[in-house]
């Protein structure tokens, strides 16, 4: 895997399927130098958890009426995060081309770099892992995000590009 090209840069994107292994994959290599680590299923477990006076969240209470608060917050932690100078790895599914268009501008506004690594796990693995989950994500939300997934090209705006086939 051709990482050297990534670690210099100020936001990379690690996207995929669910259960493709972003997490795993972004915690083996890219938590070093201090980067910072944005994640959506975070922010969704922090609001839930803090509304509900501290109950527990799992995936089986994704509400799609947060996600408008949710992407919010994502861009302010990151917009505050660049502001400071800090590295940033997101960590997001983002599959298609117009999920991905927000992060390229707003990096380009605030003129830092950035990349896209995006984990091509086949269908089948990610739905393997995703049923040996504590809370699995329901398997065809899976092949619904599978049957939209647009792999990254050259000309979506990404200074690095890398699509790993098998992780
Ligand atoms: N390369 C890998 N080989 C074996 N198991 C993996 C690998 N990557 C991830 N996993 C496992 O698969 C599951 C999903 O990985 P995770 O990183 O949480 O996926 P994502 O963040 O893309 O939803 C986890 O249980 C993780 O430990
Ligand atoms: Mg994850």
């Amino acid at each position: 895997m051709k990482l050297d090209p990534f670690y210099d840069l100020d936001v990379v994107l690690v996207c995929g399927l669910p259960a493709s292994g972003k997490s795993h994959f972004s915690r083996g290599y890219f938590n070093r130098d201090g980067r910072k680590r944005v994640n959506r299923k975070e922010i969704r477990r922090s609001l839930h958890q803090m509304t509900t006076f501290g109950e527990a969240w799992n995936e089986a209470l994704f509400d799609s009426g947060d996600e408008g608060l949710v992407k919010h917050v994502e861009r302010r932690i990151l917009e505050h995060l660049l502001h400071g100078g800090q590295k940033v790895l997101i960590d997001n599914t983002s599959v298609t081309v117009a999920s991905r268009k927000s992060y390229v501008q707003i990096a380009r506004q605030m003129h830092k770099s950035i990349g896209v690594i995006f984990l091509n796990t086949p269908l089948k693995t990610c739905i393997q892992r995703n049923s040996g989950r504590d809370f699995p994500v329901p398997d065809v939300a899976i092949v619904n995000l599978s049957v939209s997934q647009q792999i990254p090209r050259s000309g979506e705006g990404f200074d690095e590009l890398l699509i790993i086939g098998e992780y």
